[in-house]
């Protein structure tokens, strides 16, 4: 370009400022766009996981009806964290034949999708969702949102007719449970107090214990599809709305549980059942005398690992008594499960 002169100049340098300003222009326009459609696509891979999954309209019903056997249904609610718990629960109840018959009901669009890849139509989520991967601290609102939606899913069912077995996924069973599930109650749960209780304890709601209330754990429970179960849910819930969560009472879904099961007794047919089948786990792992007298092994029915927090130390426990079957659960030993199959070609030992 020419030298310009003064005026040139000056108009030269205009018509480069305007030219620089129109390429800042374009510039932000192209970032802009780029901006919008990389966000666009983020939501779409994160819709993947979420709303967008091919399972998100999969309902409680039609799951339902997938899975169930003869009627029954074994139902857990778990987020993507606890993921080697359900596999280990899993490979348990696989053992006895009756994982066929399982339903997850995903906190989280993870579990929903990992489940149904590998085990199509065994998972379904309600929503809301939990977001992704939060794994929530035992006695944090987190944890009581989480587990105060249980008697909905399970009232739910039963109005779908099903028998339901409910159990937490920090369960291992060591024997098949149905046979202990006999007669005609409306529900069967076990105590998770650790006073140990003769042979031949009775069946019925034991008597309130210190805070007024029993310690039924709501951590396994069968249920049969009738008046009475259906009313023990339904105060439940109810309990759960009047005594919600507070930072100083820091409740979980049990103590609503209790009450519930205190005001339906007298209209409901409930049904303790064997301690020494179904052991809390204050007794199982803390008193090794009774965990090893003779007359208790053959009656092991399942094992909760509670009485103790955090992941580790549940999960070195699980080790420590060889009840992680992670360990040990051998690729041929579980030909057609393909969802543990993939679980332990892919993950890490824990
Ligand atoms: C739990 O639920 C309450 C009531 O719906 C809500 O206000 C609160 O934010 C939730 N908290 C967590 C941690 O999920
Ligand atoms: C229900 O709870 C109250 C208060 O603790 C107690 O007096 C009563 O005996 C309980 N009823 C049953 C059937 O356990
Ligand atoms: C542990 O179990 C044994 C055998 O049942 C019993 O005699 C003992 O009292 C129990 N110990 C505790 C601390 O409960």
């Amino acid at each position: 370009m020419a030298i310009p002169g003064r005026r040139a100049l000056k108009q030269g340098a205009l018509s480069w400022i305007s030219r620089r300003r129109l390429v800042t222009l374009v510039l932000g326009a192209v970032l802009l766009a780029y901006i919008l459609v990389s966000l666009q696509d983020r939501g779409y891979r994160a819709g993947s996981t979420s709303s967008s999954s091919r399972w998100a309209d999969y309902t409680l019903e039609a799951a339902a009806a997938a899975v169930a056997r003869d009627g029954r249904i074994v139902v857990c609610a778990v987020s993507f964290p606890y993921l080697a718990f359900l596999v280990n629960w899993l490979i348990s109840i696989a053992s006895h034949g009756h994982h066929d018959k399982v339903l997850v009901i995903a906190e989280d669009y993870e579990m929903l999708n990992y489940v149904n890849e590998f085990w199509p139509g065994h998972a379904v989520l309600v929503p809301p969702a939990l977001p992704l991967a939060t794994a929530q601290r035992f006695g944090s609102q987190g944890f009581f949102n989480f587990t105060s939606r249980r008697p909905q899913h399970l009232l739910k069912l039963l109005e779908l007719g099903y028998s339901v077995l409910y159990n937490d996924v920090d369960m291992v069973w060591m024997s098949d449970p149905f046979p202990l599930f006999t007669g005609d109650h409306d529900i069967y749960f076990t105590d998770d107090m650790t006073a140990i209780k003769p042979l031949d304890h009775s069946h019925s709601l034991p008597p309130p214990g210190k805070k007024g209330r029993t310690y039924i754990c709501s951590c396994m429970i069968f249920l049969r599809p009738t008046p009475g179960a259906k009313l023990v849910l339904q105060k439940w819930i109810e309990e759960l709305q009047q005594q919600p969560w507070s930072p100083k009472a820091k409740a979980n879904d049990q103590p609503a549980f209790n009450w519930a099961l205190n005001k339906t007794s007298n209209k409901v047919d409930m049904y303790l059942l064997p301690q020494a089948s179904f052991p809390s786990g204050g007794l199982y792992f803390k008193n090794e005398t009774w965990r090893r007298l003779p007359q208790n092994q053959n009656k092991l029915t399942i094992i909760h690992n509670n009485y103790i927090t955090g992941f580790d130390k549940k999960i070195k426990r699980f080790h420590d008594t060889g009840l992680w079957l992670i360990d040990d659960a051998h690729v041929n030993t579980l030909p057609d499960f393909n969802l543990v199959k993939h679980y332990l070609d892919t993950q890490p030992q824990l």
